[in-house]
């Protein structure tokens, strides 16, 4: 494998002397680019010696350039590690910043990149470092928690680089991880590749006035989850979500929707073309009969209010009856009897599929793991917890097999 490390500056960039040294012992190829604050901590050519290869620090050295340009080194590399990542080429990374070699390459690549951080303990619990963390995070960026101990300064703390045995461990498992998950993909876009798919996701709100509403705990996550995955490995996918609070994955088409009703109508217009319609939204069963136009206020004297709800159209339940219809999939969240009441519904509702979905305290709702059982009238499959980005990917490996 072709490793570029990349050093910033830190008192933790001599034991990423160790590190080069395990890639290479491994057998792996090692390129090391360092920031000039590296170069502050450690000479280049304790790299060089290491690697066997030059260590290139400058985006403006023709010479360093005609070797090998930034965006070949960007693509040469399989992984990148930057270990010590410091705050400032957290900050760097968050903004896209990219004012030297090492932040350029990082620009200019789309290869997995794992940052190893090493900072004084104030300095990582530093509010804009662990919200840059926390967004490099959600970009993918695979980062290590640093180790906890006395720190270079004198205090005693988290904040130290994790040791280069853990750092060279974690890119090993995060490899193995990486080809199971193009296997996966590649499997999966067999199926998805060109197929259409229509997705309801997140809670509905039914108007009580025009301040007031009845809403439900559902995040949208799951149903999210499934639009982004099914994105990734190729499908036409087109999100209809009610009141969440969540960014549009890459390549998909989100409609947003407050009421079952406006759901109902979004699906109507879109179903005929979908070859599969996943039913994640928690569409409330009842809306107010009759929303008031104006502000409901106290009534001086009465201490209950009374709503009269009218039952909301099943918006499954009438895609399911359709002549022409696609493959439809149903959720059923329970708080008791998950499986008795999702089979139950599988048939009522005339579903091809249906997952049940345990939720209540710290369970589905709200969460960002899950674990759902899939369930056909043949089949049944319990997918163990996990994150419901892994859940997604199996319940769409599951309709593959199915349809
Ligand atoms: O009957 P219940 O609400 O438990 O059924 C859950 C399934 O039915 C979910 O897939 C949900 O998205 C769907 N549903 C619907 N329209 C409704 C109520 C539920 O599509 N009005």
């Amino acid at each position: 494998m072709k490793i570029l490390i990349g050093v910033t500056g830190g008192i933790a960039a001599y034991k990423s002397l160790e590190l080069t040294r395990l890639f290479i012992k491994a057998g792996h190829e090692v390129q090391v680019v360092m920031t000039s604050g590296a170069k502050e901590f450690i000479q280049p050519l304790s790299f060089q010696a290491l690697s066997g290869n030059p260590v290139r620090d400058s985006l403006f050295d023709t010479n360093q350039e005609m070797g090998m340009g930034h965006i070949e080194l960007a693509r040469w590399a399989d992984q990148i590690v930057i270990a010590p990542a410091s705050a400032e080429t957290l900050a760097k990374l968050r903004m896209g910043r990219a004012d030297d070699l090492l932040t350029t390459l990082v620009v200019a690549t789309d290869k997995p990149i794992m940052l190893a951080p090493a900072m004084n303990k104030v300095m990582w619990s530093n509010a804009a470092t662990q919200e840059n963390v926390a967004i490099l995070q959600q970009r993918g960026f695979e980062i290590l928690q640093p180790a906890s101990g006395e720190q270079a300064c004198g205090d005693v703390g988290e904040g130290r680089m994790p040791e280069p045995q853990v750092i060279f461990d974690a890119v090993n498992q995060f490899q193995v991880q990486q080809v199971k998950n193009q296997q996966a993909c590649l499997e999966l876009r067999r199926f998805w590749k060109g197929k259409t798919l229509l997705v309801t996701a997140g809670p509905t709100y039914e108007a009580i006035d025009p301040v007031r509403f009845i809403g439900n705990r559902s995040s949208g996550k799951m149903g999210f989850a499934i639009a982004e995955v099914a994105a990734k490995v190729g499908a036409k996918v087109t999100l209809i979500a009610g009141p969440v609070n969540l960014s549009t994955p890459v390549k998909v088409e989100c409609l947003n929707v407050r009421s079952a009703q406006q759901m109902f109508e979004a699906v109507q217009q879109h179903v005929a073309s979908a070859d599969v319609f996943i039913s994640a939204a928690a569409v409330a069963d009842f809306r107010v009969a009759e929303p008031a136009a104006q502000k409901l206020k106290k009534q001086a004297g009465s201490d209950e209010m009374v709503l009269t709800l009218t039952k909301n159209p099943d918006i499954v339940a009438w895609v399911a009856q359709q002549d022409t219809k696609p493959f439809v999939v149903g959720f059923a969240a329970e708080t008791e009897n998950v499986l008795e009441y999702a089979r139950t519904k599988l048939r009522s509702k005339n579903l091809d599929m249906i997952c049940a979905n345990q939720v209540g305290e710290n369970l589905g709702f709200e969460q960002d793991s899950n674990a759902l059982t899939l369930i056909t009238e043949q089949q049944e499959k319990a997918l163990p917890s996990s994150t419901k980005t892994q859940q997604a990917t199996d319940l769409l490996r599951f309709i593959s097999d199915l349809v």
